[in-house]
């Protein structure tokens, strides 16, 4: 993780902010080494190899989650999978270079400030949030509760020359302080995420009041046999949502959807915090 990212973060039991402690850092300024502590909790969280880590204790975690945590499933996510994952999944050619600008066209970038890729895997959106961020002042940072996509997704940043703050967090629980975040991006993560309510609650939390919040998510089929696969997928922790029960799920947390685009099953879905007078 970078100092940029210092002042927005905090405790994520308590949310009082954290003193840093015992820093080693590299010749770019990365943090490499040290500990973050929690004076009301009176607890430490590490930081190794780069990577701020605010998960100590078992979680439950679903077949879905699981397989995350594998090293195997972070070192070919990104060089087996993921490139061919929306051409497949919407039926049409679609390539980064069609999906990664459709999402900083909805991030809006160039406003400059703190933009979070939650459940960010290795790092895709991170790497594409930087890139377009450019040189408006600001900081882009991945959370993931899986240790081995967070080691791949910081190689890959530092492979790319990026400057970018890796976290390890759960959705439901960001070390972040309450309205510091311009953006945040979740690309196909919502569908196993666990507990939906918690991680809008956090993203609603988090937010600016001119923030922005942009997903991909995968939905619901509207095929007999597409449903019946899904259901299979839903024992193993994967949930699927129309596009209208997507929107009421972000009502009930306080955002007002202005878009959705959805191309096959991929939905790429903006919504800003219902305050935003560009909600209404
Ligand atoms: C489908 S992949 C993410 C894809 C990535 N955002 C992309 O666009 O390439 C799902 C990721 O979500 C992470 N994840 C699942 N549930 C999570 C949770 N509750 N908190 C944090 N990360 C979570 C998994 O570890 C995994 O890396
Ligand atoms: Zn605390």
């Amino acid at each position: 993780m970078y100092s940029d990212l210092l002042p927005a973060l905090v405790c994520p039991a308590c949310h009082q902010p954290l003193t840093l402690a015992h820093d080693v850092r590299d010749a770019q300024g990365e943090i490499l080494a040290g500990q973050l502590a929690c004076a009301r909790c009176s607890v430490y969280y590490p930081i190794y190899e780069g990577i701020a880590d605010f998960l100590d204790t078992p979680r439950p975690l679903t077949p879905a989650q699981v397989t995350n945590e594998w090293p195997f499933t972070a070192w070919v996510y990104e060089r087996g999978w993921r490139p061919f994952a929306l051409t497949l999944l919407s039926r049409e050619p679609f390539p980064y270079r069609r999906e990664l600008p459709l999402m900083a066209d909805l991030m809006q970038t160039q406003r400059g400030g703190l933009y979070l890729d939650v459940a960010c895997s290795n790092g895709l959106y991170a790497r594409a949030l930087a890139r377009t961020l450019g040189a408006a002042p600001g900081h882009v940072v991945g959370i993931d509760h899986s240790l081995p996509m967070l080691l791949q997704a910081r190689r890959f940043a530092r492979e790319a020359g990026l400057r970018i703050s890796y976290v390890r967090a759960e959705a439901q629980g960001l070390p972040i302080a309450a309205e510091r975040v311009a953006g945040v991006a979740i690309g196909g993560s919502l569908n196993e995420i666990g507990d939906l309510d918690a991680c809008l609650e956090e993203a609603r939390r988090v937010l600016q009041p001119a923030g922005r919040f942009v997903t991909m998510t995968l939905a619901r089929a509207a095929t007999r046999p597409g449903q019946l696969f899904q259901s299979l997928m839903a024992t193993g922790g994967i949930t699927f949502w129309s596009a209208s029960v997507l929107v009421a799920q972000f009502a009930a947390h306080g955002f007002h959807t202005v878009e959705q685009r959805q191309y096959g099953l991929v939905m790429f879905h903006l919504a800003l915090p219902a305050n935003n007078a560009l909600a209404v």
